[in-house]
């Protein structure tokens, strides 16, 4: 079977950035910048971008444009006979678990876009939460939303690689980034604004605990989709012509340039209007709405801002479900149509539990949290991290050296020796090291 392609440099970098761009910057980086105190949070957060999690991105890259295959054989086909498929195996079950909980945020934010549309949104602060928590607790409405959240994501898979997932990239991710960059130019024209600036710009070490360098590395991992199999599976479907690195580097700085804009898009009017950063997961759907209802022309901002929300989700839970989908293809013989509904049915009946765990199957607790917490908690300080260090445990130690120069430079066609053996060393030595220090001193 001829595997389908992505056309050209373009088309993968706006899939990768699609990816990596999502609820992780517009609605969980607020939120941690919120409860973990802002610019020093953010500093360590870029760090663990730049030094650790770029050499991993590189990584996972590297495995899959290799292997040209699904997150489980990329790693046989690479090792035969060893036990390596584990690490595809964990990318897969982790795939499945943020699709999961990630369709239930999905599902919220497609009801507001509904909801900011039919001006059903704007409301005095009370009703604004209670409009939010009765709509998340409710046992119908955001498992019907979650659904449609779910046919959206197989709508654009169905299409596969090339006519599916290029180009709803390429057509959205210009548009995503036009509206959030005017959604933070009117929030930093805000008077008052200045203080939401300086919490995202001024850092205090002062709070800093290794609790915080667990949740900015778990944020790091989680924007930018690695440790997974994403990465892995939508680099199987890349020409080896393209540059690894290059491609690497510019998604894993429009990702951080997207989570910097996101943070000056809500910030500055949080804190124009007085209210606490600290808010948590409902920032985006409690306290936005309940500010864009204060502004002139609030109603259009607030379809503006839910529809960001959408697409960057849309573009995000594609890559977890072409994980999936990938995977089960190739392993099982089906048809892409046969793959995407067994996967829809799985995703179905996980995300309905998470969805109910926070209301009517609240009192369910596993290791003390809901369903829902339970998975993003193993999927981002668990499932990803383990994930991520067996990967460059696998590049740096059991790869070949000669394979992963063969592979980073199109077969001798880039020469950058120096840069390619720097990458080499991050992602043999450091990268392991600081990962495992910081998951060891995480869980005590
Ligand atoms: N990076 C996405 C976000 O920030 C979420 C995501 C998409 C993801 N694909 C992934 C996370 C694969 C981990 C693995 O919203």
């Amino acid at each position: 079977m001829k595997r389908d392609n992505f056309s050209g440099t373009f088309g993968v970098l706006v899939a990768l950035a699609g990816s990596a761009i999502g609820l992780g910057n517009l609605w969980r980086f607020p939120y941690l910048v919120g409860t973990n105190g802002g610019a020093a949070f953010i500093l360590i957060y870029l760090l663990f971008v730049f030094v650790l999690c770029l050499p991993i991105l590189i990584s996972e890259f590297l495995v899959g444009r290799r292997s040209q295959s699904n997150a489980v054989r990329a790693f046989t086909t690479l090792a035969p006979k060893s036990k390596w498929g584990i690490v595809g195996v964990l990318g897969v079950l982790g795939a499945i678990a943020i699709l999961s909980f990630y369709s239930v945020v999905g599902g919220w934010t497609l009801n507001y876009a509904v909801k900011a549309i039919s001006m059903d949104l704007l409301h005095t602060s009370e009703q604004v939460t209670d409009t939010f928590n009765s709509m998340v607790t409710s046992p119908f409405e955001p498992v019907i939303y979650m659904f449609l959240f779910l046919l959206l994501t197989a709508g654009v898979i169905i299409g596969g690689i090339k006519n599916g997932i290029e180009r709803f990239s390429k057509i959205m991710m210009p548009i995503l980034f036009v509206m959030i960059v005017m959604i933070a130019v009117r929030s930093v024209t805000l008077p008052g604004a200045g203080a939401g600036i300086e919490f995202l710009f001024k850092p205090d070490f002062s709070k800093v605990t290794f609790e915080t360098l667990l949740v900015a590395l778990g944020q790091a991992f989680f924007s930018l989709s690695i440790g997974c199999g994403a990465v892995l599976t939508y680099a199987s479907y890349v020409k080896k012509s393209e540059n690894i690195v290059k491609t690497s580097a510019l998604t894993a700085f429009s990702d951080a340039i997207f989570a910097m804009i996101a943070g000056l898009a809500v910030m500055p009017a949080v804190f124009a209007f007085g209210v606490s950063p600290t808010e948590g997961p409902g920032l985006v759907f409690i306290i936005l709405p309940e500010i864009f209802e204060q502004l002139p022309a609030g109603g259009f901002i607030a379809i503006l801002f839910f529809f960001i929300l959408l697409i960057a989700a849309v573009t995000s839970s594609i890559s977890l479900m072409e994980v999936i989908v990938t995977y089960i293809i190739e392993e099982f013989r089906l048809s892409r149509k046969i793959a995407i509904l067994v996967t829809l049915f799985i995703a179905t009946i996980l995300g309905t539990l998470c969805s109910l765990s926070q209301g009517v199957l609240s009192q369910i607790r596993i290791f003390g949290l809901n369903i829902f917490d339970f998975f993003d908690s193993l999927s981002a300080n668990v499932l990803m991290t383990l994930g991520g260090l067996l990967l460059v445990l696998f590049v740096g130690w059991k790869l070949k050296k000669e394979d992963f120069m063969d592979e980073i430079s199109n077969s001798g066609t880039l020469n950058h020796k120096i840069l390619y053996g720097a990458i080499y060393f991050l992602i043999r030595y450091i990268a392991p090291i600081v990962i495992l220090t910081i998951m060891i001193f995480g869980l005590i």
